[in-house]
């Protein structure tokens, strides 16, 4: 393998993004779609882009772009998300980003001539932090969101997501599907950390791996209506508190689990109002994440979940809502390109537990990830860790991936 190190420069631009988007609360990093750290991001990677002559755009839907070449048909992409869960990592999005600047750099340093455009793409709101919706940028691109219902999406203040891409420079009236944006790209890679352990399992000796496939996955936000009242004089006979049945539900996600190996099922999120030490809750938002196989398995376990926390909800006489916020069906990525970057590189092929933008492009276009091994497997919090030699082998394999892309002869005619 012909190779340049990229270590210092890896260092240079890892260093740019440590300061960006801290959160003081909760450790770690809160960088949600369109909010200032996620603008302070975005001017760092168009100052990137320019620096490497590359021409930038924001597409309709708030997704960033850097060309190498002008944009056309066949083109390969490679990017990530800049966004982080509240209290996220360093490495879950950005990662990606940073490789695919370096893998720009690398190609350059190898002489290599690209027989099609290439593209850096930064996907917003990846994580859903704030909007609620994962894979946001993405979900619109593809047309696996109605816009209407995206637009009128909100934060936890009230701003909508119309709101928010009016103040980052995006017209919400032109969010939606984006088909001939779509129908350009001849094969998208994201290379990101990986989350979990599946690649140690696989190889404990690997580096890097290769996406198979990614789960089901969906989010849920279970309201449970109660009666607010005083909690020094309300007699247990007497109350209708609606956060029995919400616990009802986190000890039913856990227990109906147990009985379907692989199936995950999480509330890592609860927001009882009025929210008072002293106060029973008139009401409580519960939200579910769960994933298990294909699209009907991880409802048909959602519903055994709910079945639960309705019985504890009749029992405590509470009224229980469910709204479904998001599902994404199982994704496969492209057969042959995953098999041939697995043989290639050497690299484990492992599937995972974890949402993707590619697994929103992976239906619409060849579709390919390659993950840098994370050594505790921790993820979606601040420990989440790659050791540096491992990220710099995930750059040179991102750039020997993009390499064979644009080939001449990889070009379908
Ligand atoms: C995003 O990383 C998710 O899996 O929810
Ligand atoms: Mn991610
Ligand atoms: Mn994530």
């Amino acid at each position: 393998m012909r190779s340049h190190p990229p270590d210092g420069r890896f260092g240079g631009l890892w260093a740019d993004l440590a300061g960006i988007g801290r959160d003081a609360l909760r450790g770690g990093y809160a960088r949600h779609g369109f909010d200032d750290a996620d603008l302070q991001l975005r001017e760092w990677f168009v100052e990137q882009a320019r620096r490497r002559g590359l021409d930038t755009e924001t597409d309709r839907n708030g997704n960033l772009w850097a060309w190498w070449g002008s944009p056309g048909p066949n083109a390969v992409v490679t990017g990530s998300h800049l966004d982080s869960v509240p209290g996220g990592g360093a490495f879950d999005g950005p990662l990606g980003v940073v490789s695919a600047l370096l893998a720009v750099d690398e190609l350059r340093l190898r002489g290599v001539r690209p027989a099609v455009p290439l593209a850096l793409v930064c996907f917003a709101e990846e994580e859903g932090g704030r909007f609620g919706l994962p894979c946001l940028g993405s979900r619109l691109l593809v047309g696996a969101i109605d816009p209407d219902a995206a637009r009128r999406l909100r934060d936890g203040d009230g701003i909508s997501v119309a709101d928010a891409m009016q103040r980052a420079g995006v017209d919400p009236a032109g969010a939606g599907p984006d088909p001939q944006r779509l129908a350009g790209i001849g094969a998208f890679v994201e290379l990101h950390i990986e989350q979990g352990r599946l690649l140690r399992a696989a190889d404990p000796t690997a580096a890097i791996g290769v996406g198979s496939s990614i789960v089901a996955h969906g989010r849920w936000r279970i309201t449970v209506s109660g009666q607010g009242n005083h909690a020094g004089t309300t007699a247990p006979r007497d109350r209708h508190d609606p956060m029995i049945p919400a616990a009802g539900a986190v000890l039913a996600a856990r227990r109906v689990i147990q009985a379907h190996p692989g199936a995950v099922a999480t509330v890592g999120r609860l927001q009882p109002i009025p929210g008072g030490t002293n106060v029973i809750a008139s009401s409580v938002d519960v939200w579910l994440d769960v994933r298990h196989g294909a699209a009907a398995d991880t409802s048909a376990l959602v519903d055994e979940i709910l079945h639960e926390a309705r019985a504890e909800a009749e029992l405590e006489g509470c009224d229980l809502r469910v709204h479904r916020e998001s599902m994404t069906d199982q994704v496969t990525f492209d057969p042959a390109l995953t098999m041939d970057l697995s043989a290639r590189l050497g690299a484990p092929a492992v599937p995972t537990g974890a949402g993707h933008d590619a697994g929103l492009l992976a239906p619409h276009v060849p579709t390919a990830m390659l993950f840098v091994r994370n050594p505790s497997g921790v993820s979606h919090a601040p420990d989440e860790y790659a050791e540096t030699q491992d990220c710099l082998t995930g750059v040179r394999a991102l750039a020997d991936t993009l390499e064979g892309l644009l080939a001449p002869e990889a070009v379908p005619r």
